[in-house]
C-alpha cells in the first residue's frame, strides 16, 4: 500500500429533515451569502426550508451559478463578498454551485489574479486565506459535498479547469436524500454514471496491495449497479435514494483513493468535451471511459479482470473477462440513459481529437494516467475511438 494522509474535516449531516439543523451549523453574528443555481430550489421547496432555517441571520442572496459554473459569474460573487463584508457562504445546489463557491472562497483573499488559481493550478491550503463555507446538496453525483476540489469553466477561453486544496473542504454539508424527488431523470442518470466513473478512476488501474480499498471500491460499484436503474424510476423510494446519495459521496470523498494509484484521464478528456460542446459532465465520461479502457487495455487488463469477476460475476479466461467487463460497463451506462458515442451527443465533432491533443500538449499534459503512459497519441486514439 502507498503511504497516505487522511484528512477530511467535513461535518457530513445526513438524512431526512436535516436542513432544519442549519442554524446550529452556521457561525453566529456573521453575514452570510446564500448562493444557488438557476432556480430549481424555488420550485422544489428547498429555498423555503432554507429561508425558514435562516430566520434571524443576516443573509445576502446570490443566484445564477450555472451548471458547469463560469469564472465570470463567480467573480461577481467575489465582488459582493468584498463589498458587503460577508463572513460565510452557504452553497445550496449540486456540484456546480458547491464547486463555484469553493472557487469564490479561494478567490476573495487571493493575492494576485484569481484566474491563476485555475490556469496555474495554485493549490489553496491556508485556511486563513479563504472564506469559510458550508453546503446543502441538492444533486448527488460529484462528491463535492465532502471533498476539496472543483471544476470551473472560463468563458473567455472555453477552458474547463480543476482546482482545489486542503483549505477548500466545506465546513459542513447537509445531505437529505429526499431532495432528489424533484430531479429530472437525466440528472439522476448523470449522478449514477458520474459516481460510478469516480470509483473506476481510482480503482481500474493496476493490481496493488491495498486490499481494503479494492473491496470498498467494488462495494460502491455493486451498490450503484443495484440501486441505479431503480432510483432513476423511483426517486421517492427512501431506501434507494439514501443508498444512492451515500454511494455518490463515498465515491469521491477521498477514502477509496488513499494508498492506491489513480487515473483521472477520463475526466480530463471529458472536461474538454463539456468545454467544447456543453455535453453534461457524466455523459462525457460514458463516451470516453470505456474507450480509454480499450486503448489502455494492456496496462489495465489485470484490474479489468478483477473488476469483471468481482463486480460483474463474469467467468472465462482473464483476457476474456477483462474485455467483457468493458462491454458490461458500456451496457450499464446505456441502461442509465447514456448515449455512449460522441456522434450521438453532437453532430459537430470533426477535429475534436486534434483540438484536445493540441491543448493537452500546450498544458504539458503529455503523460497522464496511473502509469503516466496516456500520451497525446493515446489521447488521440481514445477520442477517435469515441466518435
Ligand atoms: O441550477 P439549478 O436551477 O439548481 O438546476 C440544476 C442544474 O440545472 C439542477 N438541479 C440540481 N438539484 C436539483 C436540480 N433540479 C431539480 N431538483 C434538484 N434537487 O440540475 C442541473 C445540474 O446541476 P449541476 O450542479 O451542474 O450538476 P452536478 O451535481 O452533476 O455537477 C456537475 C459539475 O460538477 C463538476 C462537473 O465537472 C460539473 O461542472 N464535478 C465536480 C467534482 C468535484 N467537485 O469533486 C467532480 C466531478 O467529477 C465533476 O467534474
Ligand atoms: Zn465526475
Amino acid at each position: 500500500m502507498l503511504n497516505f494522509e487522511l484528512y477530511n474535516p467535513v461535518n457530513y449531516v445526513f438524512g431526512k429533515g436535516q436542513i432544519a439543523k442549519l442554524p446550529e451549523l452556521l457561525p453566529a453574528n456573521t453575514k452570510i451569502l446564500l448562493a444557488y443555481g438557476g432556480g430549481s430550489i424555488f420550485k422544489n421547496g428547498i429555498y423555503d426550508q432554507v429561508k425558514t432555517a435562516l430566520a434571524g441571520f443576516d443573509v445576502v442572496e446570490f443566484g445564477g451559478i450555472e451548471p458547469n459554473p463560469r469564472y465570470e459569474t463567480l467573480m461577481k460573487a467575489v465582488a459582493i463578498i468584498k463589498e458587503q463584508n460577508i463572513g460565510f457562504i452557504l452553497a445550496v445546489g449540486g456540484g456546480s454551485v458547491i464547486d463555484g463557491i469553493k472557487f469564490v472562497s479561494a478567490a476573495v483573499k487571493f493575492n494576485g489574479d484569481p484566474i491563476d488559481i485555475l490556469q496555474k493550478r495554485i493549490l489553496t491550503k491556508d485556511t486563513n486565506a479563504v472564506i469559510p463555507f458550508g453546503g446543502i446538496l441538492t444533486l448527488p453525483a460529484t462528491g463535492s459535498e465532502m471533498n476539496s476540489g472543483g471544476v470551473i469553466t472560463i468563458n473567455a477561453t472555453q477552458e474547463k479547469l480543476s482546482f482545489g486544496g486542503s483549505a477548500l473542504f466545506p465546513k459542513f454539508s447537509i445531505v437529505d436524500p429526499t431532495v432528489i424527488h424533484s430531479l429530472p431523470k437525466r440528472q439522476l442518470q448523470n449522478g449514477v454514471v458520474d459516481a460510478f466513473t469516480h470509483v473506476l478512476e481510482q480503482y481500474l488501474t493496476y493490481s496493488h496491495d491495498a486490499l481494503l480499498q479494492d473491496r470498498l471500491a467494488e462495494s460502491i460499484l455493486q451498490t450503484l449497479i443495484e440501486v441505479g436503474p431503480d432510483v432513476v424510476e423511483n426517486p421517492t423510494d427512501y431506501k434507494l435514494a439514501s443508498n444512492f446519495v451515500w454511494s455518490c459521496t463515498m465515491a469521491l470523498n477521498g477514502l477509496i483513493q488513499k494508498g492506491v494509484p489513480s487515473d483521472w484521464a477520463t475526466h480530463m478528456i471529458g472536461h474538454e468535451l463539456t468545454a467544447l460542446y456543453e455535453i453534461d459532465h457524466a455523459r462525457t465520461l460514458a463516451i470516453i471511459g470505456p474507450n480509454l479502457y480499450r486503448v489502455m487495455f494492456d496496462s489495465k487488463k489485470e484490474k479489468l479482470a478483477q473488476y469483471g469477476k468481482r463486480v460483474w460475476n463474469l467467468q472465462g479466461t482473464d483476457e476474456d473477462i477483462a474485455k467483457k467487463a468493458i462491454d458490461k460497463t458500456t451496457e450499464f451506462f446505456q441502461k442509465m440513459g447514456m448515449l455512449t458515442r460522441l456522434s450521438e451527443n453532437t453532430s459537430n465533432y470533426d477535429g475534436t481529437a486534434d483540438f484536445i491533443v493540441k491543448r493537452f500538449e500546450e498544458r504539458g499534459w503529455t503523460a497522464m494516467g496511473e502509469k503516466q503512459n496516456i500520451t497525446p497519441e493515446k489521447v488521440r486514439e481514445i477520442v477517435e475511438l469515441s466518435y
